[in-house]
């Protein structure tokens, strides 16, 4: 009889397992449950059989019962775990799906054309140096040979934080900066951002420039024409054409402004070029002997030139862009299309 007991207890717990190895849903090993273990389960039934079991035999049955039992238990929560574990899967990725893609970010046009011209005179030996935005009234205007009350400051809106500090207007303050560290031969590009108080479609109070300087013994002014020639050759076109119209700043003499041939209308004229055939680009000239004593050079012994291009300026002009505040709109439908 005890035999006959073990024996069944044995088969009703492999039945069991076999029956729940094909389960695959939480209600179904719910059922399963208590069928086989529930109050009034089979594996309990059993259990009852108990009182008619000897003394000296129940041991042996009740072993081989509780071994039915927690075997079973453990099974059905390894499923119900990998279940679970396996709907969670399911929810939160899908191995099938096909990859999402990254959006890729690119520079800013107004930094590549930076790059653009930077690269240019890298190319033809120039050396690239940065300098403060928040500049004195001395580097930005005296010894750039602007006196105070020198008419020539109007020429520039400037933005004050104080009587002698100001957002410097132009990056000329640096050409004093550098020749103040270095001793000629001097070589470099300045890139930065400049400020004025003006505001319309070409004007924005922040804008950027490039200032170039070159000082040497024996530099002439056809130097500065063949220097700024290439840049125009290379950053617009080989074939485009340019001039130099003479101009006035207080820091070069002669000064001259770089014109080249409009890119819009080829020189027939339009509105962009206000029907002169002509768009001016760049100011230039001889450093002026004035700003050599400011550094201690001897403008006997050295002579110089020096450039200052608008970045936005060129860049509108190269892209055909008609908005200069579009740069500063940071609007995905413009700013993708470079
Ligand atoms: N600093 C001038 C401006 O912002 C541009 C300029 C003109 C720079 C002549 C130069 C130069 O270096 O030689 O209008």
């Amino acid at each position: 009889m005890p035999e006959d007991i073990k024996e069944k207890l044995s088969e009703l717990g492999r039945e069991a397992l076999e029956i729940l190895e094909k389960a695959d849903t939480v209600a179904e090993i719910e059922n399963l449950r208590i069928k086989y273990l529930g109050k009034k389960g089979l594996v309990t039934g059993f259990m009852r059989q108990m009182g008619s079991v000897s003394a000296e035999e129940r041991p042996a049955v009740g072993q081989v019962a509780n071994r039915v039992k927690t075997d079973l238990a453990s099974a059905i929560k390894s499923k119900l775990e990998a279940l679970s574990d396996a709907e969670e899967a399911k929810t939160s990725l899908d191995v099938t799906l096909p990859g999402r893609r990254h959006r890729r970010g690119h520079r800013h046009p107004i930094t590549r054309t930076l790059n653009e011209m930077c690269d240019i005179f890298i190319r033809m030996g120039f050396d690239i140096a940065e300098g403060p935005e928040v500049e004195s009234d001395y580097y930005n205007f005296e010894a750039l040979n602007f006196p105070k009350d020198h008419p020539a400051r109007d020429m520039q809106d400037t933005l004050y934080i104080n009587d002698n500090v100001v957002l410097r207007t132009h990056t000329s303050p640096m050409q004093i900066r550098t020749m103040e560290k270095k001793k000629p031969p001097v070589w470099v590009v300045i890139p930065g951002k400049t400020y004025r108080r003006d505001s319309d479609v070409s004007h924005t109070p922040m804008f950027h420039q490039v200032e170039g300087l070159v000082v040497d013994k024996g530099i002439t002014f056809g130097d500065l024409k063949g220097v700024l020639t290439v840049f125009v050759h290379q950053f617009f076109s080989p074939d485009t054409p340019l001039r130099f119209r003479p101009s006035f700043f207080p820091f070069t003499e002669p000064s001259a402004e770089v014109d080249i041939g409009c890119v819009i209308c080829h020189g027939s004229g339009c509105r962009t070029c206000g029907y002169k055939g002509w768009l001016e680009i760049l100011g230039s000239g001889m450093v002026d002997p004035e700003v050599f004593k400011f550094v201690d050079y001897d403008p006997q012994e050295v002579s110089g030139f020096a450039f200052g291009v608008g970045i936005e300026r060129v860049a509108m002009l190269k892209y055909g862009i008609d908005d200069l505040r579009l740069f500063f709109d940071n609007d995905l439908r413009f700013l993708k299309q470079f």
